[in-house]
């Protein structure tokens, strides 16, 4: 099997690389072999590699300056996996692609299912959303996995703004109103391999899922669940809403997504955030 990895130095892209091998070849594509905003590169990488799998572990993740980067969020997010998938359509290789939370608008007070109606509140939201359906339109194979607060050992995440901010500062404001399952990249990456796995048995079902961590917290009890595990020193953290923390992109109060559609098709969960959090926290305290 040949997989084509895109997004090769992003958090979950890393994950990919490291531990299990995910393909008897593997051609993992960064932002220098293939610019994204360019969806002709992205289509002429495909046809020169001719992959059986391309895993799009590539965005433009940067929420916040995406309002005001609309085009290349847009070229990135929608576009260029919109090529992927034609360009796979047309060789009958499989796309897995990752989505997230942010398409909708978090106004619901239980998790979403993946049937709930979509309401991007910020442009990154609205370029996965398209992303999304560009993907569905192309009528090949593909896996779109809708995952949500990203976090791990590499990269920027919240994990990292956290551990570098407890040795600046003794108190913390942190949004509690907003909850979401933190997952690991190291967890999506593990799930992948496992869909893969399970592709190659001759099991694939062509589709939308929601897969995050298991449980939920806030951006509040994630930072606290964090120190508690990290030791000195512990800065005091204190509970904010949203509305006293302004950003440029809006996000939902709820992004809580029910994993319950990718538990009956693919047979397995990811294990809970904090489960998460300590595998994330034992890597770290073993690498120090
Ligand atoms: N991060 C989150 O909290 C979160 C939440 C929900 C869903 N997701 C989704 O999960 C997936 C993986 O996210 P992640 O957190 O691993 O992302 P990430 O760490 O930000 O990595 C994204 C990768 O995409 C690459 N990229 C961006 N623009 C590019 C361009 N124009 N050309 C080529 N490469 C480009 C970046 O390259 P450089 O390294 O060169 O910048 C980076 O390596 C994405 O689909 C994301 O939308 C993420």
């Amino acid at each position: 099997m040949r997989l084509l990895l895109f997004g090769g130095n992003g958090q979950v892209g890393r994950a990919l690389q490291s531990g299990e091998t995910l393909a008897d070849e593997l051609i993992v594509a960064t932002r220098r072999e293939c610019d994204l905003t360019d969806a002709e590169s992205v289509r002429r990488l495909v046809r020169r590699v001719r992959p059986n799998v391309i895993v799009n572990a590539a965005a433009y993740t940067a929420v916040d300056k995406a309002e005001s980067d609309r085009d290349s969020c847009f070229a990135v997010n929608a576009a260029a996996p919109a090529a992927m998938a034609s360009e796979a359509a047309a060789l009958g290789a499989r796309l897995v692609h990752y989505s997230t939370d942010y398409v909708f608008d978090g106004m619901k007070t239980t998790p979403y299912a993946e049937e709930d109606a979509t309401g991007p509140r910020n442009v990154y939201g609205a370029s996965k959303l398209e992303g999304e359906q560009g993907i569905a339109e192309a009528g090949g194979e593909f896996v779109v996995l809708r995952t949500s607060w990203v976090y791990g050992n590499h990269g920027t995440n919240f994990l990292k703004t956290m551990l570098r901010l407890r040795s600046e500062r003794p108190e913390l404001r942190i949004v509690a109103d907003q909850r979401g399952a933190p997952t690991s990249a190291d967890a999506i990456a593990e799930a992948t391999r496992e869909i893969l796995k399970q592709a190659r048995k001759g099991d694939w079902r062509s589709g939308m899922y929601h897969m995050t961590a298991g449980g939920a917290t806030t951006w509040y009890g994630f930072a606290k669940a964090i120190f508690e595990r990290a030791g000195e020193p512990a800065p005091s953290v204190i509970a904010i809403n949203t509305a006293e923390y302004p950003t440029p992109a809006a996000r939902p109060m709820n992004s809580v997504l029910s994993n319950e559609k990718f538990a009956a098709y693919f047979g397995f969960r990811l294990p809970e955030w904090e489960q998460q959090l300590d595998a994330v926290m034992a890597v770290r305290a073993a690498v120090s």
